[in-house]
Formats: structure tokens, C-alpha cells, sequence
């Protein structure tokens, strides 16, 4: 794994303020990083000074794909705010605009326009789309230059659920061609769904920071059933590596540690002679997680 983006002590201060609080981590290529935290906790603030439009107080980050900053920038795609398109201009015009200003990607034009869905539209005014179109062709715009890097500040807000679900699709789609991508949300279920790995911000300091799929691992629970489930209930009490136990509607929820695992339960249980009816991983969501770790910075 490369480092892409190391952030070093980022502060921002605006006044009494703190925007920003000595912030630092660090983003491998190819992750799909969220910045998740409540609104104010400084995730826009954040994105503005890696991207060289806010200045910060103190602190530094690096990119590290590039030499000079400038050079580096260029590698950048990125959406802060939607992007001011012409409205009486079709997708393409305004996609010609963008990359004359950019000096480069008129010939991803097509493509571009096909990955984000909106080909079929092309030759459509702006002001004729949806508010899901208009956020898309932003992404578009930001895929013109075929930048290694994304960053997207809060790109489902104030979608549908369907606008919502092509957004995250799309995400997944350029995620998976390689690219780092680096979005702000407040959406915790947005966070778990497209992202590899986050960060929390509370007030603008980071509160937690991890590999989303590992925070899931550790908040999973298995479901299983038998026919006799007083009797499963005692066997499966006996399981050296059982943290939790309990009840639920026919079923038995269960939560190992020591990292154990499904597999591991059910070899036991069948040693043990049980014949299961259902078995089943449920993945516990990042909320009681996020919740818990906004409730324990407070301490
Ligand atoms: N230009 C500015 N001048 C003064 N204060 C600012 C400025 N920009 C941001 N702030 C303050 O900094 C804090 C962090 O704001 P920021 O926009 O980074 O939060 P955010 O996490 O992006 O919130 P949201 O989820 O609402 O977009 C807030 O208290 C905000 O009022
Ligand atoms: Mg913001």
C-alpha cells in the first residue's frame, strides 16, 4: 500500500473557531475514505485545505503522487460545491467548457458522460436535469481529467433514495477502477456502505479512525436456530470463546471474541452433535459504533 495523502497536525481556526483541531492522518491509494462527523465538525474545512483553497492556521499535509502543489492539484478531482454549469448549455457544451478551463480531458467527454449515466442526456440543457443529474454531471466534470484522485464534498445531500443508490453506485464504479476517492458525509450508512475506510470528527478534532470492515467484523453477530433451541441455548453456552448470548424471536443472536468465528461455532456444534436450521452472519451497523464513540469523546 502507497501513501496518497499524509495530513500532519491540520489546524484551522476562524476566530475564536476551531474549525480544525490539530488533525492528522493518512490515506493509502486506492481506499475510499470518508470523512464522517455531524455538521460543523470541520469535514469541509478539512477538504478546503488539502485542496489549497483555505488556508491553515498551522500544520501541513502532503500529497505525495506529485512534486509541487501545484502539479499534485492537477491530480486531484474534486467537488466542493456544485460546480456553477451554464443552465441553457447541454451536458456536453458545458463538459467543452470545463475542459478548455482545465486545459485537458476533451476527449473523456463520452466516456465520462456514459460512466455517470447521464449519455443518454448528453445533449439536454442542464437546467432540464434532475437534481441526481446535476450532482452526477459535477462528478463528471471532476472525471474529465481522469485525475487518480476524488474528492467530494457530502455528494448524496439532498438526493432521493434513488439519486441516492446511483451515486453510490457510481462511487463504487470509479472506486473500482483504482481511484482514491476521498467524500465528506454525515451519513453514517453511506459511510459503511461505499467506504473502505473513515474517520470521525467531532468539533473538528478526529475521534476515531479505522478500517470499516473491521469495525463491522467486531460488531458482527451470528443468528442460529434448531429445532430444540433450549437445548442449543446450553451447548452453545458452553463455547469457549462466546462473549454474548441472547434470544431473539426463535433464534439465538450470539457475539464471539478472541476472533472466533461462525466457522469455528459451528464446528463445535457439530462435535456436539446439532444439526442447525439456520445459520447466519449479521453485521452489526457502524451506528452503534459511531454513536458510541461521539458519546465517549464527550467523557
Ligand atoms: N469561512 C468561515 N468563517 C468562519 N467560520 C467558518 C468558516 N467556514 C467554516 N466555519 C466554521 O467552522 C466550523 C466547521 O465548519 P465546516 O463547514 O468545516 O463543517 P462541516 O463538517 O463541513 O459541516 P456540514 O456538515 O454542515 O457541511 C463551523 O463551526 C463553521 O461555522
Ligand atoms: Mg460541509
Amino acid at each position: 500500500m502507497n501513501s496518497i495523502l499524509k495530513i500532519n497536525n491540520l489546524t484551522k481556526h476562524y476566530g475564536k473557531i476551531k474549525a480544525v483541531e490539530n488533525l492528522s492522518l493518512e490515506v493509502q491509494e486506492g481506499n475510499v475514505y470518508g470523512i464522517l462527523g455531524p455538521n460543523g465538525s470541520g469535514k469541509t474545512t478539512t477538504l478546503g485545505m488539502i485542496l489549497d483553497v483555505v488556508k491553515p492556521t498551522s500544520g501541513e499535509y502532503s500529497w505525495l503522487n506529485a512534486g509541487s502543489k501545484s502539479q499534485s492539484r492537477k491530480k486531484i478531482g474534486a467537488i466542493l460545491e456544485t460546480p456553477a454549469f451554464y443552465p441553457y448549455l447541454s451536458a456536453v457544451r458545458n463538459l467543452k467548457i470545463v475542459a478548455k478551463i482545465k486545459e485537458n480531458g476533451a476527449e473523456n467527454i463520452e466516456p465520462v458522460l456514459k460512466q455517470v449515466g447521464l449519455f443518454d442526456r448528453k445533449d439536454d440543457a442542464f437546467k432540464t436535469y434532475s437534481l441526481g443529474m446535476k450532482q452526477r454531471l459535477s462528478i463528471a466534470a471532476a472525471l474529465l481529467a481522469d485525475p487518480p484522485v476524488l474528492i467530494l464534498d457530502e455528494p448524496t445531500n439532498g438526493l432521493d433514495p434513488q439519486g441516492i443508490a446511483e451515486i453510490r453506485e457510481l462511487i463504487k464504479n470509479i472506486a473500482s477502477q483504482g481511484k482514491t476517492i476521498l467524500f465528506a458525509s454525515h451519513i453514517l450508512d453511506e459511510v459503511q456502505k461505499v467506504c473502505t475506510h473513515f474517520t470521525v470528527l467531532k468539533s473538528g478534532k478526529k475521534v476515531y479512525d479505522g478500517n470499516v470492515e473491521e469495525v463491522m467484523n467486531q460488531n458482527k453477530k451470528i443468528e442460529v436456530a434448531s429445532e430444540n433451541l433450549e437445548e442449543l441455548k446450553s451447548i452453545v453456552s458452553g463455547f469457549g470463546d462466546l462473549e454474548s448470548l441472547e434470544n431473539e424471536s426463535g433464534k439465538l443472536i450470539i457475539k464471539l471474541m478472541n476472533g472466533s468465528d461462525s466457522i469455528d461455532l459451528h464446528k463445535y456444534l457439530i462435535d456436539k452433535g446439532i444439526v442447525l436450521s439456520h445459520l447466519s452472519e449479521r453485521k452489526s451497523s457502524l451506528e452503534q459504533k459511531f454513536l458510541n464513540i461521539l458519546k465517549e469523546s464527550d467523557d
